[in-house]
């Protein structure tokens, strides 16, 4: 019996085309997020599921999907599946990392460029038509060279933003849970406990993934170790940042201003008060949003699937144990 394979995205056909050679693709071809029930419906003979971030794959998920064999997240962060749930019924998950590390980066740079010299406030500003004269008290920011960076997490992702930081003559802190030597050798980056990041940052980048233990990471004592001219830049997850905490310590003062990529939850409500401040810049969760970092990130989803529909090892493979 040929495997049934369930995509709950549209995607681009070169990463659907391996699928359909591999079995029978059922595709939620639509652009907007999948209805919980039609989700649970559409797994009950599934042997492989395609997902996104925006689906949650639970024991509630399974319960529904007997059949399923694997799961291929589109995404390198993963808090959206219950891994040990996969795991202990053997179900293997993979998902996306390497392929969007430089996209992400880059967009994670541009989100500290953006807050810094107001690009969205003077956007607004000038589709709104009050571009009064040019004044040399006119919109004044902050500068990023030769400001310090500290970053929340030093992986991959972080890794690449503090390669461009260090070509902006940034000084660079780090929290991560191991030493990233690489990073310390080739761009001066320094590890650091977090009150120390909090304390001597003017850009503060939050990357680590989303857990029970960096849930409201930062709230308000973290808000209040920062400096008043200090910046938030989460393009992580929303949940890391307090969001109410968040609104308080921008509309106090407290520090700065804030850019995110991610909210909590997401899409942000449009009465959220964040969205009623010019010092909070929000962007929608576009970190790997390039035409080719999404492909890639589709097609090493679908590789993942067809690998192990083949017998053979999934290129990246998140619970690896249950291969073994
Ligand atoms: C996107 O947020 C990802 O984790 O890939």
């Amino acid at each position: 019996m040929p495997a049934t394979i369930y995509v709950t995205r549209q995607l681009p056909e070169v990463a659907l085309a391996p699928l359909r050679a591999r079995g029978v693709v059922r595709v939620w071809d639509r652009e907007d997020i999948i209805p919980r029930a039609t989700l649970l419906d559409g797994v009950h003979d599934a042997d492989a599921l395609l997902c996104m971030v925006t689906e949650r794959i639970d024991d509630e998920l399974l319960a529904h999907a007997p059949r399923l064999r694997i799961v291929a997240n589109m995404a390198v962060g993963y808090d959206n599946v219950n891994v040990p749930a996969l795991t202990n019924r053997g179900i293997v998950f993979t998902n996306t990392p390497g392929v969007l590390t430089e996209t992400t980066a880059d967009l994670a740079f541009a989100l500290i460029l953006g807050i810094a010299r107001r690009i969205g406030e003077g956007e607004r500003m000038v589709r709104a038509g009050r571009w009064g004269a040019w004044s040399p008290f006119a919109f004044l920011g902050h500068d990023v060279h030769h400001a310090t960076l500290g970053i929340i997490g030093l992986g991959r992702i972080g890794t690449e933003v503090a390669k461009r930081a260090h070509g902006f003559d940034m000084r660079i802190l780090y929290t991560n849970r191991g030493r990233n030597a690489a990073a310390e050798e080739r761009f001066g980056c320094t590890r650091v406990e977090l009150p120390s990041l909090l304390r001597e940052s003017d850009f503060v980048l939050v990357l680590t993934p989303l857990s029970a233990d960096t849930r409201h990471l930062l709230s308000t004592p973290q808000f209040h170790m920062m400096k008043h001219s200090a910046f938030l830049i989460n393009a992580a997850r929303g949940p890391i940042v307090d969001a109410r905490a968040l609104y308080a310590a921008l509309r106090d003062g407290l520090i700065a201003g804030a850019a995110l990529d991610v909210t909590d939850p997401e899409p942000i409500p449009s009465d959220d008060p964040l969205l009623t401040l010019e010092n909070c810049l929000i962007v929608p969760h576009v970190g790997s949003a390039s035409i080719a970092t999404r492909t890639r990130m589709a097609t090493l989803a679908a590789d993942n699937i067809v690998a192990f529909l083949n017998g053979t090892r999934p290129p990246t493979p998140v619970n690896s144990e249950v291969l073994s």
